[in-house]
């Protein structure tokens, strides 16, 4: 458990390294009834460098043989870069989140991989934004305001969160907090269902043209940023593309993986003679002793699998960097989403779930 005892400098610590540290449960905080936030330190004493917006990846252990991998968005700021938080809700079908509801408490500890992600501000800047969320999709969105708030004050900002019930609508104090302090944020809610019993005098329904004009008049001057159910996003999408808005400036949390590329066009990029269509390359397995071949087509994680080596992999789409191992030698052709860091790759490491062999490879598992 932290103590006070454990209190270090910020200049003697080091950034956050998901190779070597694990995070440590330290709290757990109940939100609404179905929601809560679970806030992690370094295992090692180090701090979080990550862009308010991003994501990491949970290594769950929920059966003893088999561990589950979820992706969750942070719902903290890396201007308190001591600890990092994720705010999830548990669905009736949910499996990790509900093992973390019921089992994850201050004291243990997990293993993560992250934080990634393009789904940041930091990386689609703009004069003035828009934030648009359904439900829990407003954790990247917190993130974002809890950094601005902490150091751009002055940014302008409308925020509509978009919920349920009054009840569903998360953080929604801290955000009249926020906007006590931040002259340029404006705030609106609006929820789908009400009991005259909450005493809910704001907007009903879902949102729409005319809701969002009403709560942000210059919609279509500003940088949106989109998060929830993909049902909710579509409706966004589709409604601001009927508004006339530029969708150039329209940014969603998505975890959709990169098409996988066609053994033809692996063939044709390896260029004459290197290779061939029916061509089958042979993967080695360092760690684990064994070879197997790969066909056209097969990525690196599905060749492991089909020998029973064991490589950890949460989206298997490039996206989440669980499937992150080191390449000992070979070519490989990568296709990867965001899911690792241009040092990784030049020290040599790729995502199983989304590389194909060019030729044979040896791969450290
Ligand atoms: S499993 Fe997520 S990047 Fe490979």
């Amino acid at each position: 458990m932290t103590t006070v005892s454990t209190f270090r400098h910020f200049d003697e610590l080091q950034p956050w390294n998901d190779r070597h540290d694990l995070l440590e449960c330290i709290a757990a905080t109940e939100e609404t009834a179905d929601v809560m936030t679970f806030t992690f330190r370094s295992d090692r004493d180090n701090w979080f460098r990550y862009l308010p917006g991003q994501f990491v990846t949970l290594e769950l252990p929920v059966s003893e043989n088999e561990p589950v991998f979820r992706t969750y968005t942070l719902s903290s700021t890396p201007s308190r870069p001591f600890s990092v938080s994720v705010t999830v809700k548990a669905q009736a079908t949910s499996i990790g989140t509900r093992w973390m509801f019921d089992n994850l408490r201050p004291g243990m500890k997990l293993k993560a991989f992250g934080p990634l992600g393009d789904f940041s501000f930091v990386r689609h800047p703009g004069e003035k934004y828009l934030f648009i969320s359904g439900g829990s999709g407003i954790t990247p969105m917190m993130s974002m305001i809890r950094w601005m708030a902490d150091c751009t004050p002055q940014a302008d900002v409308a925020f509509i969160s978009c919920a349920r019930t009054p009840d569903d609508l998360l953080f929604k104090t801290e955000l009249e907090c926020l906007a006590a302090q931040m002259p340029k944020l404006s705030l609106g809610f609006i929820v789908k269902n009400h009991n005259p019993r909450d005493g809910w005098h704001g907007l009903r329904g879902r949102i729409d043209a005319a809701r969002l004009s009403l709560l942000t008049p210059d919609f279509r001057e500003r940088t949106v940023f989109c998060c929830g159910p993909e049902p909710f996003m579509r409706g966004v999408r589709d409604m601001l593309k009927v508004c006339g808005f530029n969708m150039d400036r329209y940014h969603e949390e998505s975890f959709q993986p990169a098409a996988a590329p066609a053994a033809e066009e692996l063939a044709v990029r390896a260029g004459p003679g290197e290779t061939d269509a029916d061509a089958v390359a042979t993967v080695t397995f360092t760690m684990a002793g064994k070879d197997a071949k790969c066909p056209p087509g097969q990525t690196i994680l599905q060749t492991a699998r089909a020998i029973g080596v064991r490589i950890g992999a949460a989206c298997e789409g490039g996206l989440c960097g669980t499937c992150r191992i080191m390449k000992v030698s070979g070519e490989v052709d990568m296709r990867h989403n965001g899911g690792i860091l241009d040092e990784e790759i030049e020290e040599g490491y790729i995502l199983a779930c989304c590389s194909q062999p060019i030729g044979d490879v040896s791969i450290e598992a």
